[in-house]
């Protein structure tokens, strides 16, 4: 059963297509990473199923809601109960700890939980690091938060844009065992990445070329 289908779908800004009459079926469950060269419209794709943009044109179904028909209130909803997002920019909240980062997180979703929030920093090995602020931490270790927080909610959506790509080979492991796991248990999760290692963990890869789904070396 397909949880995210992209009929038609553009995205135009001024006269660049950073989406072209996208295609694209993805089924329950199912991994999916997507390669592509720098600005051939990865994030743009990953933004619009994230609710965070639009498309200019087409028709973007999530679990049967038709997203281009909703208002920005219920995408800020569908966003909060079915996505988890693990974006390039850590988006961290500077003044809080590693802890408070992902409570948020919960707030927004429902009622912080302490000892949940703490478990979700011990999945991705920082257990020991929770009281720390973002400043206190190293680049793979902020990006571990972000993926904790993203988890917290148990999203049915993972989205995680280049999510290895600030990461040392360890931190590349723990982050990506962590979504072998969470695909194990179910998750849908797409993933772009660079690293044709990390892409070869996914059960399909999709290639991006000048907004448009290409074959690979094509
Ligand atoms: N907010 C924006 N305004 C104008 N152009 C944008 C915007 N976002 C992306 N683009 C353009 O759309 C194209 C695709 O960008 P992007 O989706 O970020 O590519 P990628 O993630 O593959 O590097 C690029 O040409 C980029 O410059
Ligand atoms: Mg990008």
């Amino acid at each position: 059963m397909s949880v995210l289908e992209f009929k038609k779908v553009s995205k135009i800004y001024g006269d660049v297509k950073a989406l072209d009459k996208i295609n694209l079926s993805v089924n329950a469950g199912e991994w999916v990473a997507i390669m592509g060269p720098s600005g051939s419209g990865k994030t743009t794709l990953m933004s619009i199923i994230g609710c965070m943009t639009r498309p200019s044109c087409g028709t973007v179904w999530l679990d049967g809601q038709d997203l281009t028909k909703q208002n920005s209130r219920a995408l800020t909803i569908v966003r909060r109960d079915k996505i988890g997002l693990v974006f390039q920019e850590f988006h961290l909240i500077n003044y809080l700890t590693a802890l408070e980062n992902v409570m948020v997180a919960q707030y927004y979703h429902s009622m912080p939980n302490e000892t949940e929030a703490l478990q979700a920093l011990a999945r991705v090995g920082l257990e020991d690091r929770a009281k720390h602020l973002p400043s206190q931490l190293s680049g793979g270790e902020q990006q571990r938060v972000c993926v904790a927080r993203s988890l917290i909610n148990y999203p049915s959506l993972l989205l995680a844009d280049e999510p290895t790509g600030n990461l040392d080979e360890t931190n590349e492991k723990i982050i990506i065992n962590l979504f072998s796991q969470l695909h194990s248990e179910g998750s849908t999760i797409l993933m772009v990445t660079h690293d044709p290692e990390v892409a070869a963990q996914a059960q399909r890869i999709i290639y991006l070329e000048h907004g448009k789904i290409v074959e690979p070396n094509a």
